[in-house]
């Protein structure tokens, strides 16, 4: 019996951090050994896993091994290899309307452990208080809670989050799903993207923009990334291979005033 050994994201339910699922194959234990199973799982936040694309996989990290020198091999830098910033940053500005720059993007292994990393960063500059969406999704909370900030409830209507209650919120800092509000699934309104953005230009605040599904789009046109209009005052958090699973990268990028020291 071989043991199928997954290196799966921060995302997977209640995982604190990245870490190592062993799962015995379903070819060898049986479908009941791992729980229900139904025709149609609608589980959140999880897509068509058989669509993943294992043979490019496959033949890109072969590609990428033989070619690779051996420097690369050893410890890189930190937010991830030059080459891989320079290459989401220009697959996230052509796909997304997003304006990252390489020098301020960090590469990381979910939303779940991207996010812990810049909440400090807010607490170490003094940052006390994160808004977060009402309903939302409720690790916002809990991650920013741990790292040290108090999260403020904003209520969300049709339109995306109310921009009124944030203002009067004091918050400094907000957390959003501007693209496809989760759970809801609005879309944040012209009008509200637009106040939103005052809000940040007027309070001094950050906006951290949670692009977690923007890949899944089946009901209408995507929408530009937040981040694209206003680089300065959004922190865009988005997951390019969402199509495919979520336990692939995430890639987010901080405006400068916000960034942790590389
Ligand atoms: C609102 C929201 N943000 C982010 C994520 C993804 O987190 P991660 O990238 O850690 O899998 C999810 C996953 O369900 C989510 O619902």
């Amino acid at each position: 019996m071989r043991p199928e050994v997954r290196l799966v994201g921060a995302g997977g339910a209640a995982c604190p951090s990245t870490e190592l699922v062993v799962r015995f194959s379903q070819r060898h234990l049986g479908a009941s050994s791992l729980g229900p199973r139904y025709a149609y799982d609608f589980q959140p936040g999880l897509p068509d896993l058989t669509g993943f694309p294992r043979a490019q996989w496959i033949r890109s990290l072969r590609a990428v091994l033989r070619e690779a020198p051996y420097g690369a091999l050893g410890y890189g830098d930190p937010r991830g290899t030059t080459q891989l910033r320079n290459r989401l940053m220009t697959y996230l500005g052509r796909v997304h309307g997003a304006a990252p720059e390489p020098e301020h993007t960090l590469v990381c292994a979910g939303f779940t452990q991207g996010f812990p990393m810049l909440c400090r960063a807010l607490a170490d500059r003094g940052v006390e208080r994160i808004a977060v969406e009402y309903p939302g999704w409720v690790a916002h909370r809990r991650l920013a809670e741990r790292a040290g900030l108090q999260p403020i409830a904003i209520p969300v209507d049709e339109h995306g989050i109310d921009v009124d209650a944030l203002r009067a919120s004091r918050c400094e800092a907000v957390v959003a799903t501007p693209s496809h509000q989760f759970p809801t699934g609005v879309v944040l309104s012209a009008e509200r993207r637009a106040a939103l953005l005052e809000w940040a230009q007027d309070e001094d605040g950050l906006i951290v923009e949670d692009d977690y599904d923007s890949e899944l789009r089946h009901d209408r046109a995507p929408v530009g990334a937040l981040q694209g209009l206003a680089p300065e005052r959004v922190c865009y958090m988005a997951r390019p291979a969402s199509a495919w699973h979520r336990a692939y990268v995430s890639a987010g990028s901080c405006p400068r005033r916000g960034s942790p020291e590389p």
